[in-house]
């Protein structure tokens, strides 16, 4: 993961106007007759989402206006053009890559410590949880910043319906395991399959949120289909995308970037300005679709809501912020 720099698309007038809004706008300007090199540019695929979903009826999901942001929403095109899914490959521009990826059938294994194993189709998931759209900031441990409108469940539900040991303490998650889709999982020297992992504590926490859409429709290959993670106080390498197994533990589980390189990477990864990630500062972030920098914030900004999962571990020698 490495610092990015400006792209030429990263102009103003592109930033933070919901969808919608967005293409009616040049839908105006084309009726106007002054849209016509604009549409040139309209990305397709990008924003394309699978016409067989068997649950795309469920979109959008009524918004939970509890979580407000302090920026505007990242405009939808860049927000799926710019992304990390090293399964595609290390670069941010890998949702063409990955198209390749079949998201039906779709199964979720639930096991270890659990009450009665299950595995559970994706459909048959998303049907049974309560679904909402929530506005969460996002930051990336390589300090670029989006804000986007996520669909999806507590991940408190999937706890519950996974009915843990008492015994238990950390959620494993993993992504699928698949090299012939995914061109990156051919290299053998990253630990496949991608892994990540949070306390039950911080599962359970409210803003924990498993995701399968974004901007009110079923979520992008490149965005993590068909459900990911979401954990918007923590680093987003926590927010592990396209999860097949989900397994209940008293091991703290080793990740996939703490395993590369632990050091930089560590289990917990709450976002802080103050502390520094050894190659680079944390102070601030870039927000993509723009040209701002805005100050980070400790937690992201979301420190009411967590903080207290934490409190007096420093002192126990955990490193909370990396
Ligand atoms: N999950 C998997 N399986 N593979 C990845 O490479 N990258 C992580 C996270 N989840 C990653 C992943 C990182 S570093 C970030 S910042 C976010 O996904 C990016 O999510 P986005 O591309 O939807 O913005």
């Amino acid at each position: 993961m490495l610092i990015r720099k400006q792209r030429g698309w990263e102009i103003p007038e592109m930033r933070a106007t919901p969808e919608a809004l967005f293409w009616r706008r040049r839908e105006v300007l084309v009726g106007l007759g002054l849209g016509g090199a604009m549409l040139l540019t309209r990305p397709g695929r990008a924003r394309a989402v699978a016409a067989d979903d068997p649950s795309g009826t469920l979109y959008p999901f009524p918004r939970n206006e509890r979580y407000q942001l302090d920026r505007a929403l990242t405009d939808p095109d860049v927000a799926s053009r710019y992304n990390n899914f090293y399964e595609f490959g290390s670069h941010k521009e890998i949702w063409e890559a990955a198209q390749t990826l079949v998201i039906r059938p779709w199964e979720i294994r639930i096991d270890g410590m659990v009450e009665k194993e299950m595995t559970i189709a994706i459909d048959d998931l998303l049907a049974k949880m309560p679904r909402e759209e929530r506005l969460y900031r996002h930051r990336c441990v390589e300090a670029w910043a989006m804000a986007v409108p996520w669909s999806g469940f507590p991940m408190a539900e999937l706890v519950k319906l996974a009915r843990p040991l008492g015994s238990a303490t950390y959620v494993r998650m993993e992504t699928f395991l698949d090299p012939d889709a995914a061109p990156g999982q051919r290299q053998v020297w990253y630990p496949w399959p991608y892994v990540e992992s949070v306390t039950i504590a911080e599962a359970m926490n409210e803003l924990a949120f498993l995701v399968s859409g974004v901007y009110g429709k079923p979520l992008p290959r490149q965005h993590g289909a068909p459900l990911r993670l979401v954990l918007p106080w923590k680093y987003g390498f926590k927010s592990i995308k396209s999860i097949v197994r989900i397994s209940f533990t008293d091991q703290r589980p080793v990740s996939f970037w703490e395993e590369i390189q632990g050091s930089e990477y560590g289990f917990w990864a709450n976002v802080n300005p103050e502390v520094a990630h050894p190659r680079w500062s944390q102070a601030s972030e870039a927000l993509i679709g723009t040209s701002e920098r805005v100050p980070t914030q400790l937690y992201n900004g979301y420190g009411d809501y967590v903080a207290a999962l934490y409190a007096g571990m420093e002192g126990e020698g955990e490193r909370l912020f990396m």
